[in-house]
Parts: C-alpha cells; structure tokens; sequence
C-alpha cells in the first residue's frame, strides 16, 4: 500500500510487504523508544488523539510515540468533554480537527465510526479502536512481538499455532489480530470461547477460505494444547446489551500457572493485549503467572509505542530523515533491556 498521507482503518489494508516495512522501520526505531537516542523530526506537528471510549495504554503510547518523533499532541478523551455532546456529527468534527492537526489518531465505541470520521478529515486519521469491529495497531503491535518471541524460539511467523482465548465476538484486538496472521502461511487458530462469544464467522470463513488450519472449542483446558502462543482476552463487558448477560461470562476460563503447567508445552508464550480485569470475579489471566518467563503481556506494551511511531513515520513520510533529526540522549534514563517482561 501507499502509506504516505494514508488512513490506516482496518489490517485487511496491509500485504505481508507492508506488514514487513512497518516492521523494518520499527526496528530502526528503536534506539528512539528505548530512550538512547531523540530525534525531532516530527517538531512542529500536531497529533490529535481522540479518544471517545476509555483507554490507558492505546491513548498514551500513541501520544508518546508522536512526543518521541518531535511532535506535539493535543487530547480528548471522553464524549462528554467534546461537543460530540452537544449533538455534533463525525463529519464535522473531523473537518474541524483535520484543520487544527498533521494526524488523528481515534477511538470509539461505534464500528464503522473512524472510517465516517476518515471520510470527512482532511488529515490521516488512524483507528485505534472502533467498538468491536477492528484495532489495527494492537495487531500490528501484538504481531510484532509475536515475531520476537518465535524469534526466540528459533521459529519464524508461517506455520504458528496460536490459541485465541476468551471473548472472541466483541473483541476487537482478536479480530484484527485474526486477520492479520492469516497473511501468512499455515496458521493454526485454535479459538475457545463459550459458544455465545464465537468469533463472527465472516472471520472464521476468510481465515479458512486462506487454507489455515481453524479449530474451535468450548472448555479452556482442550483448546491450549500444542500451540505456540496463548492470548487470552477480557469479556468486553461494555459491548453486551446488559450487565446480567456480560456477568454470564465472568470467570468462565481462567488461565493460572496450575492449569498452564498442566496442558501447554513448555515455553509456551503467553500474551493479553490488557487490560486484564483482575477483580476476583473474573482473573482471566491470573497474576500467579507474573514470574512466567514466558508471559509477554509488558513486552506487548513496550512494543506499542515503536510500532506507532513506524505508523506515523510512515504515514507522515518522515522513516527515512529520523537520523538526521537526532542526537544522543543527555538525561538519566532507566535501563530498558528488550528481553524483560
Ligand atoms: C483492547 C481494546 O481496547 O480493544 N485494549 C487495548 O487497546 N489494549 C482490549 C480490551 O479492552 O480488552
């Protein structure tokens, strides 16, 4: 794809070349995330970061990936705050922002909303999350780290057996993750969830219709055999009709370090794109498994900025001029070693 001036809505967007150059301009980014090297390359530009639905780690790291290129990041963060309130429609909000900023970067909780909102922006915007549909930069980021742990195993991406855990119909980061993979070659998807919270088959057909392997399953413990990777996923409590029904699904698979040991192969990786809900209801992924060398839930969030910041120098045309923009770090910085959890 042509990334240069691109809105980056959905992964069914990107080739495996483009997956690859994403990935090659990140790693050249490093040194810049890891807080050795400052480039300004971006100074002068403007990020609006929207966000209509809550977020931590969405929200920050693409605001700290745009800061660590030099530009300036301007926030809302809930409807309420923007005159999204007052009865504005996409249109004209992203016609007004697009005037104030470089790139929109946007969260809410509608599917289809940030390609609406794209369509009237004079500016790229970037999705980072429409209600259930798509995530494509949690993808990106998620398959990202993959790479680096099968890496670690001697492995590379094509022939990956993965098991995608949990709420598989609302979950947004499942289905651009999902899709993404399926790219490559001879993937083993094994999706286990209650059978209310299947994936969409629309997913599940495409997936086939590639030739990958897919398996479904309803208990936990049968699912998590023989794969490579295990990425279990919250009940996306905020997308059911009511609590009662999301309630249904509180704590129905838990994966703690008893049942790992039991079923998996050893070294299996094992990620979350987070939030996990630790409340002692649910504890999807227990915090027993925190001492797990295998557990690659912080990995994933460190990944998330430098996956951005490729977004951006993609799309703002700027990956080839970030060294010339730089110069060594001069303040004390924490040691940020890339093999820590
Ligand atoms: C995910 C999301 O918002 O879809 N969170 C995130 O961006 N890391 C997953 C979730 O909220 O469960």
């Amino acid at each position: 794809m042509q990334f240069v001036g691109a809105h980056i809505l959905s992964v069914d967007q990107f080739d495996r070349s483009d997956i690859e150059r994403i990935f090659a301009v990140a790693d050249d980014l490093r040194p810049y995330a890891t807080r050795s090297r400052v480039t300004r390359v971006l100074q002068g530009a403007i990020l609006s970061n929207m966000f209509f639905e809550p977020s931590t780690r969405t929200r920050i790291s693409f605001g700290s990936a745009f800061n660590l290129l030099g530009g300036e990041v301007r926030e809302t963060t809930e409807v309420k705050a923007s005159s999204l309130a007052k009865g504005e429609s996409l249109h004209d909000t992203a016609r007004v922002l697009s005037g104030y900023s470089d790139v929109i970067v946007m969260r809410h909780p509608e599917a289809g909303s940030v390609e609406e909102f794209a369509q009237a922006s004079r500016v790229p915007v970037l999705n980072a999350g429409d209600g259930p549909n798509e995530h494509p930069s949690q993808a990106l980021l998620d398959l990202y780290t993959i790479k680096q742990e099968m890496a670690g195993h001697g492995k590379g991406i094509d022939g990956l057996r993965i098991a995608l855990i949990g709420d598989l119909r609302y979950g947004r980061a499942v289905h651009s993750l999902c899709k993404l993979l399926g790219h490559y070659d001879d993937i083993a998807y094994h999706l286990v969830s209650p059978p209310e919270l299947e994936i969409p088959p629309g997913i599940a057909d495409g997936l086939a219709a590639k030739r990958h392997r897919v398996l479904s399953f309803h208990e936990l413990e049968a699912g998590i055999h023989n794969v490579d990777i295990l990425y279990v996923t919250r009940t996306q409590e905020e997308r059911f009709p009511n609590q009662d029904e999301a309630d249904r699904y509180r704590g129905l698979f838990r994966l703690n370090q008893a049942v790992y040991t039991q079923h998996c192969e050893p070294n299996t990786v094992i990620m979350h794109p987070l939030p996990r809900d630790s409340r002692s209801a649910a504890q999807e992924l227990d915090e027993d498994l925190d001492e797990n060398p295998n557990l690659a839930i912080f990995r994933q969030t460190d990944n998330g900025v430098i996956v951005r910041m490729a977004l951006f120098a993609l799309v703002l045309d700027v990956a080839g001029g970030v060294h010339d923009h730089s110069q060594p770090v001069t303040w004390f910085t924490a040691k940020r070693t890339p093999g820590s959890a």
